[in-house]
């Protein structure tokens, strides 16, 4: 395992937060940009070398300065891409939110995933390495472990943070009450919990984010960073007629092949249906693309710290930054339109006939 390394390479580029809107990370007092960039299947997968640099160049001087990134993501590549273009592009590390994940591992070893002490500490280590850096600022549990305790997970994510290898840990796609869970443990040990979650969130996939989360964002005031915004694309409209060449359907069509079977039933074709519909809505009333609506209805959520973008291209991203713009313009008339084509809104949790109460009376 090779140590890692303190930033040595000389500053090329300053950051400028330009028309980007920040907000906290969940409690942390770590500011984010309203709209992040991932690297899962482009960066180190499809998209190699210098086109990797062109887009995360295009990031960042264009209000960027968070990137995510995990173990898993093209076997490590996606790490090692990331870690490479930031020092060739001599990207200040102080300037930058990294935030890689946890689990899936990059071998197939008994402890070479998971949420185990071990595989916690020796995970993070071997990330640090490959992206040639000396923390990250957030480290996240890509799944939860139902193998290990969750004082053992707890423990080992708090020691990371006290070695200074990330500042803050958080979670991605777990349960409500494993995250509970996780705030139990951590309050009784005097330790931290996790600040965030990392969940999919997009307009036909609602029912975790919207309800099943709610009293986590009323009792530890956790802040999403949300992916497959997009819906892979398909709330761009690039499958509205099928799938182009060179898609991500269409590149990984076997990862893929339940989301494309879905396509062509009766579910699949009521939501391009509803697509066609809200791409109109965009274009002539809010002057803007369906895939900037699509990513800015997600940043519109009050409890989205940021929406991790994701892109093949340069242009791709400047598309999708177009929704920096249309998140002021989602008034409460347009939202409910939206909602209206939509249909998808979580039912609200029951009252039983008792009188519905204001704001001031949340728990
Ligand atoms: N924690 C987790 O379990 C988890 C899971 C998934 C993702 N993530 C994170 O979230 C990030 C984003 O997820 P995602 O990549 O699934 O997001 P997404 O926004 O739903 O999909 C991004 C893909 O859609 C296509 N696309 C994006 N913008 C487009 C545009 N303007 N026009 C046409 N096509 C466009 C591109 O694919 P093609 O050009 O190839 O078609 C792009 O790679 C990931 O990189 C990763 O960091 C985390």
């Amino acid at each position: 395992m090779t140590t890692p390394v303190l930033q040595t390479w000389p500053v090329q580029r300053e950051f400028d937060a330009k028309n980007m809107p920040f907000r906290r990370l969940g409690p942390s007092g770590l500011r984010v940009p309203l709209f992040s960039l991932g690297g899962w299947l482009t960066l180190g997968g499809t998209v190699i070398g210098d086109p990797v640099k062109e887009i995360i160049k295009t990031a960042f001087e264009n209000g960027i300065n968070m990137f995510d990134t995990a173990e898993a993501y093209a076997a490590g590549k996606s790490e090692e891409e990331i870690g490479r273009v930031i020092q060739e592009l001599g990207l200040r590390r102080t300037d930058l939110v990294i935030t890689t994940k946890l689990f899936w591992g990059l071998r197939k070893g008994p402890n070479d995933g998971g949420l185990s002490r071990k595989h916690i500490i020796e995970g993070t280590r071997e990330s640090l390495a490959r992206m040639g850096l000396d923390y990250v600022d957030v480290i996240f549990a890509h799944r939860m472990d139902h193998n290990v305790g969750m004082e053992e997970i707890v423990r080992a994510f708090n020691y990371v943070i006290d070695k200074g290898w990330a500042l803050y840990w958080a979670t991605s796609e777990w349960s409500a009450q494993e995250i509970e869970e996780a705030y139990h443990v951590a309050n009784k040990l005097g330790l931290v919990g996790p600040i965030a979650e990392q969940c999919k969130h997009h307009m036909f996939h609602r029912e975790r984010p919207e309800k099943e989360y709610a009293p986590l964002y009323k009792k530890y005031h956790i802040g999403t960073t949300t992916f497959s915004s997009l819906a892979y694309g398909m709330l761009t409209g690039k499958y509205n007629n099928g799938i182009p060449e060179n898609s991500r359907f269409a590149t990984h069509s076997d990862f893929f092949k339940d989301t494309i079977k879905q396509l062509e039933l009766s579910e699949g074709k009521e939501q391009i249906r509803k697509v066609k519909e809200l791409t109109a809505l965009a274009e002539k009333e809010l002057g803007t693309t369906m895939a900037a609506l699509a990513l800015a209805w997600v940043a519109k959520n009050p409890n989205t710290s940021t929406v991790i973008l994701g892109a093949s291209s340069p242009e791709q991203l400047l598309e999708n930054l177009k929704a920096v713009e249309v998140v002021p313009k989602l008034t409460p008339e347009i939202m409910h339109r939206i909602e209206k084509i939509l249909g998808t809104e979580p039912e609200p949790l029951p009252s039983y006939g008792r009188p519905v109460l204001d704001r001031l009376g949340r728990i």
